[in-house]
């Protein structure tokens, strides 16, 4: 469902699930980990489209050490608040991995299956090494066996826009995590 009008967008109440002063200070503890564990070697930073790209934006800003970034494209949420289940590639990366240590950034792990069959693939291209950091992890909602190896923030079954998250395209370019009251 998009919003009929202005108006109609303007009426929900957005109520802030994760601040932007608790997300700042999260974003620069884990990108201090990373130059500390990657300090010297080749790494790549890849990012899930569209969802992840503020926190990438924001976490790349805290590396001092030599990285590359690369996007990746994946469906597995069409309009509204539901999984299809499906995930499909839609954008893939250019480089070859195989000389790479690679950290996927993502924005959200909900049932676990965009991330799962993700990780799958890249790891059978032989990365030097893989790890997976989330933003915001919703474990209570997990229909498949997956882990990240970082989650800066674990949040109730909740479905939550701002900082990259949408809902039906609209409220990724809130600085902050929230949710819409309805
Ligand atoms: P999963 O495959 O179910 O783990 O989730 C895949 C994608 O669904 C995430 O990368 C997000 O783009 C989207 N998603 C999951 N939960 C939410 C939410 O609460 N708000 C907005 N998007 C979400
Ligand atoms: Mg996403």
């Amino acid at each position: 469902m998009k919003f009929k009008d202005i108006e109609d967008y303007r009426k929900n109440t957005l109520n802030v699930v994760v601040s932007e002063e608790k997300i700042r200070e999260a974003v620069k503890k884990t990108g201090q980990s990373l130059n500390e564990i990657y300090d010297g070697t080749p790494l790549l930073l890849v990012s899930i489209l569209k969802g992840a790209f503020v926190f990438l934006a924001d976490l790349c800003r805290e590396i001092t050490v030599p990285c590359e970034i690369g996007f990746m494209a994946a469906k597995s949420y069409y309009e509204g608040t539901s999984s299809s289940g499906d995930v499909t590639i839609t954008m893939d990366l250019q480089q070859d991995i195989s000389n790479y240590h690679v950290v996927i950034v993502e924005d959200i792990i909900d049932s676990g299956r965009t991330l799962k069959s993700i990780a799958e693939i890249l790891k059978g291209r032989n990365p030097a090494s893989l790890r997976v950091i989330t933003l915001l992890d919703k474990p209570e909602r997990r229909e498949v066996d997956f882990k990240a190896d970082l989650s800066l923030f674990t949040i109730p079954d909740l479905f939550v826009v701002g900082y990259g998250l949408d809902y039906a395209e609209y409220y990724r370019n809130l600085p902050y995590v929230a949710c819409i009251e309805s």
